[in-house]
């Protein structure tokens, strides 16, 4: 099974039952990539609910790392896949009260606006992401200061990135790469 690359979106029942098995080897740094977004998040225990957009949850893994990091953290987490989800589901079944799966087409659907952290971490179809109306989804979901986190298979060549530009030049993003170190590139927006 190949996860970067691929040409369709949604994994069957049996590559959803694979994913697991296979994941680290198909992901370099998988784990390190984990850390470094769990790092970004703005922990702060005076918060009383950190409310957290993840966009591709797949089988919940990211998701299970954060929470268990985060007593406070409240999840809305998003796949196409619901074979996905299915596994997601009962991996994250200690935490069902603090998370709410959903199957839909992340560049599909509205969400709502009270998040801390929004992520994204898909393998395939990643050009969408840079978009003036998917970028500016995201951003009206976000509160004051909230972290966008995007995990991508391939460095952003600077002029596929139009609107973000713009966005970046009105300052109401500010953007910084997270971690280089392997073929997954993590970039950090912040709303001003
Ligand atoms: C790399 S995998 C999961 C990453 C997961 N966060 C992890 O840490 O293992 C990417 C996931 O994105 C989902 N996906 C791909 N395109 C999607 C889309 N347009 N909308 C929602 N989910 C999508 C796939 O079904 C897959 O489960």
């Amino acid at each position: 099974m190949r996860l970067s690359g691929r040409t369709h979106f949604i994994y069957t029942a049996e590559e959803a039952v694979l994913y697991d098995t296979v994941i680290e080897r198909e992901i370099p740094c998988y784990h390190e990539l984990h850390r470094v977004i769990r790092d970004v998040f703005p922990y702060d225990d005076t918060i009383q609910e950190l409310r957290y957009l993840e966009l591709g949850i797949g089988t919940g893994n990211l998701t299970k790392y954060i929470i268990e990091a985060h007593a406070n953290i409240r999840v809305d987490g998003y796949d196409i896949s619901h074979q996905m989800l299915e596994i997601a589901h009962s991996k994250l079944q200690n935490y069902s009260e603090r998370i709410q799966l959903h199957c839909a087409d992340v560049f599909e659907v509205s969400f709502s606006n009270n998040y801390h952290v929004a992520s994204i971490f898909l393998c395939e179809d990643q050009e969408r992401i840079f978009t003036k109306d998917f970028l500016s989804r995201i951003y009206h979901s976000l509160l004051s200061k909230g972290v966008f986190i995007v995990c991508c298979s391939a460095k952003i060549p600077e002029d596929s990135i139009e609107y973000p530009k713009t966005f970046l030049n009105t300052r109401l993003w500010a953007v910084r790469v997270l971690w280089e170190n392997s073929p997954f590139m993590l970039y950090e927006f912040r709303k001003l």
